[in-house]
């Protein structure tokens, strides 16, 4: 497949099978992610992979954090929307948590290395579906959760860019339709 097959064809799946990517699957992922463009290379990301119990361990963190949000105003059915924060990272076998570090150089923007991230992140998107896995790029509120976070590792100020689910596609994938690149699109000086 062409990079540009591989581009059209990828979708976000987000229904998986139990089956478990093997360790060299995630890390020709991760390395595809190590590729990506980032200014004055500072090779911004760290990656955290999330499998087995690690998974339902983040989920319970992410919880009590949503928890300890609504406390103040609690939904109806409470209990049913904690169940669901719980379980959320349960939806595949594998989860790479991908992180932008702040800069330590003063010549670094914070934005370009989120940005930089956010290139690894496709990049293994796209390996992902050259490899014949199913790939989601998730976040919601958990990812700035100063307590997701600290679980993780990392300091308040660490990007999590993407939570990348991995696994095995459970369901056929939808073709996708983008808005047509002449609603999007400025020429200025193209001659022809
Ligand atoms: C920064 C970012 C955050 C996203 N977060 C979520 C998310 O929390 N939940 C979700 O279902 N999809 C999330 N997505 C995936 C988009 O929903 C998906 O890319 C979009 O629907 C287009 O579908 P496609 O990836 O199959 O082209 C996210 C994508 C990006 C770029």
């Amino acid at each position: 497949m062409s990079v540009f097959e591989t581009i059209k064809n990828r979708r976000s799946t987000g229904k998986m099978t139990a089956q478990v990517p093997t360790r060299q699957q995630v890390e020709q992922l991760l390395e595809a992610a190590t590729h990506a463009p980032n200014h004055h290379k500072v090779e911004p990301w760290q990656f955290i992979v999330l499998a087995g119990n690690a998974r339902a361990e983040l989920g319970q963190v992410m919880a009590d954090s949503l928890a300890r949000r609504l406390a103040e105003n609690p939904p109806e059915k409470a209990e049913a929307v904690l169940a669901k924060e719980r379980n959320k990272l349960l939806r595949s076998p594998v989860v790479i948590v991908a992180v932008a570090e702040q800069p330590t150089q003063a010549n670094v923007l914070e934005i370009e290395n989120i940005e930089a991230v956010a290139a690894a992140v496709e990049n293994m998107l796209l390996t992902g579906e050259e490899m014949g896995l199913a790939c989601m790029w998730r976040t919601g509120d958990a990812a700035y959760d100063p307590h997701v976070k600290r679980w993780l590792g990392l300091t308040p100020e660490d990007h999590i860019v993407a939570f990348v689910y991995v696994g095995f596609p459970a369901i056929p994938k939808l073709e996708r339709h983008p808005t047509a690149i002449a609603n999007k699109t400025t020429w200025l000086g193209w001659q022809e």
